[in-house]
Protein backbone atom coordinates (compact mmCIF):
# COMPACT_ATOMS: atom_id res chain seq x y z
CA UNK A 1 0.00 0.00 0.00
CA UNK A 2 1.40 3.34 -1.13
CA UNK A 3 2.17 5.69 1.89
CA UNK A 4 0.25 8.61 2.72
CA UNK A 5 1.84 11.59 4.17
CA UNK A 6 -0.59 14.02 6.84
CA UNK A 7 1.68 17.01 8.63
CA UNK A 8 -0.85 19.63 10.92
CA UNK A 9 0.30 22.26 13.24
CA UNK A 10 -1.38 22.94 16.57
CA UNK A 11 -1.81 25.34 19.48
CA UNK A 12 -1.45 24.02 23.23
CA UNK A 13 -5.19 24.58 24.87
CA UNK A 14 -3.08 25.16 28.28
CA UNK A 15 0.44 24.24 29.09
CA UNK A 16 1.05 20.33 29.72
CA UNK A 17 3.56 19.47 32.53
CA UNK A 18 6.21 17.25 31.74
CA UNK A 19 4.45 13.78 32.96
CA UNK A 20 1.38 14.48 30.95
CA UNK A 21 3.05 15.18 27.87
CA UNK A 22 5.26 12.43 28.81
CA UNK A 23 2.03 9.80 28.74
CA UNK A 24 0.47 11.58 25.51
CA UNK A 25 4.01 11.00 23.85
CA UNK A 26 4.24 7.30 25.41
CA UNK A 27 0.82 6.11 24.30
CA UNK A 28 0.90 8.03 20.83
CA UNK A 29 3.95 6.06 20.39
CA UNK A 30 2.49 2.66 21.38
CA UNK A 31 -0.90 3.41 19.22
CA UNK A 32 1.04 4.56 16.50
CA UNK A 33 3.45 1.53 16.67
CA UNK A 34 0.28 -0.79 16.28
CA UNK A 35 -1.02 0.45 13.82
CA UNK A 36 2.08 0.58 11.40
CA UNK A 37 2.44 4.84 11.13
CA UNK A 38 5.94 6.35 11.28
CA UNK A 39 6.27 9.97 11.77
CA UNK A 40 7.58 12.80 13.73
CA UNK A 41 6.54 15.19 16.75
CA UNK A 42 8.09 18.70 16.92
CA UNK A 43 7.05 20.85 20.05
CA UNK A 44 8.54 24.37 20.57
CA UNK A 45 6.39 26.13 23.95
CA UNK A 46 2.95 25.10 22.95
CA UNK A 47 3.17 24.61 19.12
CA UNK A 48 2.96 21.49 17.58
CA UNK A 49 3.69 20.06 14.38
CA UNK A 50 3.41 16.39 13.78
CA UNK A 51 3.96 14.36 10.43
CA UNK A 52 1.94 11.17 10.34
CA UNK A 53 3.30 8.77 7.72
CA UNK A 54 1.86 5.23 7.15
CA UNK A 55 -1.63 3.34 5.48
CA UNK A 56 -3.87 6.04 4.12
CA UNK A 57 -7.04 4.31 6.10
CA UNK A 58 -4.86 4.26 9.73
CA UNK A 59 -3.48 7.74 9.23
CA UNK A 60 -6.84 9.16 8.45
CA UNK A 61 -8.35 7.87 11.72
CA UNK A 62 -5.67 9.03 13.79
CA UNK A 63 -5.59 11.93 12.53
CA UNK A 64 -9.60 12.30 13.32
CA UNK A 65 -8.71 11.36 17.29
CA UNK A 66 -6.32 14.12 17.27
CA UNK A 67 -7.84 16.72 15.54
CA UNK A 68 -10.51 16.34 18.25
CA UNK A 69 -8.27 16.35 21.03
CA UNK A 70 -9.33 18.98 23.71
CA UNK A 71 -5.60 19.89 24.83
CA UNK A 72 -4.72 21.34 21.56
CA UNK A 73 -6.55 24.18 19.08
CA UNK A 74 -6.60 25.48 15.74
CA UNK A 75 -5.54 22.29 14.18
CA UNK A 76 -4.77 22.72 10.64
CA UNK A 77 -3.51 20.67 7.58
CA UNK A 78 -0.31 21.65 6.07
CA UNK A 79 -0.26 18.58 3.80
CA UNK A 80 -2.16 15.27 3.00
CA UNK A 81 -0.92 13.19 -0.10
CA UNK A 82 -0.14 9.94 -1.27
CA UNK A 83 3.75 9.76 -1.27
CA UNK A 84 6.41 7.52 -2.79
CA UNK A 85 7.51 6.06 0.52
CA UNK A 86 8.54 7.75 4.30
CA UNK A 87 10.97 10.43 5.10
CA UNK A 88 11.06 8.69 8.56
CA UNK A 89 11.37 5.45 10.53
CA UNK A 90 8.28 2.83 9.84
CA UNK A 91 6.19 2.48 13.15
CA UNK A 92 7.75 4.92 15.16
CA UNK A 93 7.42 8.68 16.23
CA UNK A 94 10.28 10.70 16.64
CA UNK A 95 9.94 13.52 19.18
CA UNK A 96 11.97 16.71 19.54
CA UNK A 97 11.72 19.96 21.51
CA UNK A 98 12.43 22.79 19.31
CA UNK A 99 12.79 26.41 19.29
CA UNK A 100 9.72 27.84 18.62
CA UNK A 101 10.88 31.12 15.88
CA UNK A 102 12.45 27.62 14.00
CA UNK A 103 9.38 25.94 14.63
CA UNK A 104 7.28 28.94 13.37
CA UNK A 105 9.03 29.12 10.31
CA UNK A 106 8.91 25.44 9.20
CA UNK A 107 5.17 25.28 9.68
CA UNK A 108 4.93 28.99 7.60
CA UNK A 109 7.05 27.30 5.09
CA UNK A 110 4.96 24.41 4.78
CA UNK A 111 1.87 26.44 4.59
CA UNK A 112 -0.06 25.35 1.59
CA UNK A 113 -0.81 29.05 0.63
CA UNK A 114 2.53 30.35 1.26
CA UNK A 115 4.46 27.29 -0.31
CA UNK A 116 2.15 27.79 -3.53
CA UNK A 117 2.38 31.53 -3.92
CA UNK A 118 6.36 31.14 -3.20
CA UNK A 119 6.83 28.33 -5.77
CA UNK A 120 7.75 28.49 -9.92
CA UNK A 121 4.29 26.46 -11.73
CA UNK A 122 5.13 23.20 -11.97
CA UNK A 123 7.86 22.60 -9.28
CA UNK A 124 7.14 19.29 -7.64
CA UNK A 125 5.54 19.97 -3.87
CA UNK A 126 6.47 17.22 -2.74
CA UNK A 127 9.68 17.43 -3.23
CA UNK A 128 9.80 20.91 -1.51
CA UNK A 129 8.41 19.51 1.62
CA UNK A 130 10.64 16.89 1.71
CA UNK A 131 13.64 19.10 2.03
CA UNK A 132 12.33 21.27 4.37
CA UNK A 133 11.65 18.47 6.35
CA UNK A 134 14.63 16.76 6.50
CA UNK A 135 16.96 20.19 6.40
CA UNK A 136 14.84 20.90 9.24
CA UNK A 137 15.55 17.77 11.13
CA UNK A 138 19.56 17.55 10.40
CA UNK A 139 19.91 21.44 11.38
CA UNK A 140 17.27 20.87 14.78
CA UNK A 141 17.26 17.20 16.02
CA UNK A 142 19.26 15.13 14.04
CA UNK A 143 18.49 12.38 16.43
CA UNK A 144 15.02 11.95 15.10
CA UNK A 145 16.75 10.37 12.06
CA UNK A 146 18.16 7.90 14.26
CA UNK A 147 22.09 6.35 14.01
CA UNK A 148 23.09 3.89 11.64
CA UNK A 149 23.01 0.06 12.82
CA UNK A 150 20.36 0.91 15.14
CA UNK A 151 17.79 -0.65 12.74
CA UNK A 152 16.54 2.55 11.18
CA UNK A 153 16.55 3.19 7.90
CA UNK A 154 19.48 4.90 6.51
CA UNK A 155 19.06 8.64 5.82
CA UNK A 156 16.75 8.35 2.43
CA UNK A 157 17.57 9.24 -0.84
CA UNK A 158 15.25 11.75 -2.43
CA UNK A 159 13.59 8.74 -5.11
CA UNK A 160 12.60 7.12 -2.27
CA UNK A 161 10.61 9.44 -0.21
CA UNK A 162 8.80 11.89 -2.95
C1 LIG B 1 -0.11 17.51 19.70
C2 LIG B 1 -0.71 16.13 19.87
C3 LIG B 1 -0.22 15.08 19.10
C4 LIG B 1 -0.73 13.80 19.24
N1 LIG B 1 -0.23 12.78 18.47
C5 LIG B 1 -0.72 11.53 18.62
C6 LIG B 1 -0.22 10.46 17.84
O1 LIG B 1 0.68 10.60 17.00
N2 LIG B 1 -0.75 9.22 18.07
C7 LIG B 1 -1.74 8.99 18.99
O2 LIG B 1 -2.18 7.85 19.14
N3 LIG B 1 -2.23 9.99 19.73
C8 LIG B 1 -1.75 11.25 19.56
N4 LIG B 1 -2.25 12.27 20.34
C9 LIG B 1 -3.31 11.95 21.29
C10 LIG B 1 -4.64 11.86 20.57
O3 LIG B 1 -5.10 13.17 20.30
C11 LIG B 1 -5.70 11.09 21.40
O4 LIG B 1 -5.74 11.58 22.70
C12 LIG B 1 -5.37 9.64 21.45
O5 LIG B 1 -5.27 9.14 20.14
C13 LIG B 1 -6.45 8.86 22.19
O6 LIG B 1 -7.65 8.97 21.47
P1 LIG B 1 -9.04 8.97 22.20
O7 LIG B 1 -8.96 10.09 23.19
O8 LIG B 1 -10.04 9.17 21.11
O9 LIG B 1 -9.14 7.63 22.86
C14 LIG B 1 -1.76 13.55 20.19
C15 LIG B 1 -2.26 14.63 20.95
C16 LIG B 1 -1.75 15.91 20.81
C17 LIG B 1 -2.28 17.02 21.64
Amino acid sequence: MKTYRLIYASTAARPLGPAEFERLLMQARIYNFSEGIGGLLLRAGGQFLEVLEGPEPAVAALYARIAADPRHVAVHTLEAAAVRGPLFRAASLGFAEVEPAALGRLTAYLDPAHRRALLPQGYDEQEIIADLLLEFVELHCPHVLGQPGDGAATYPQRSQYV
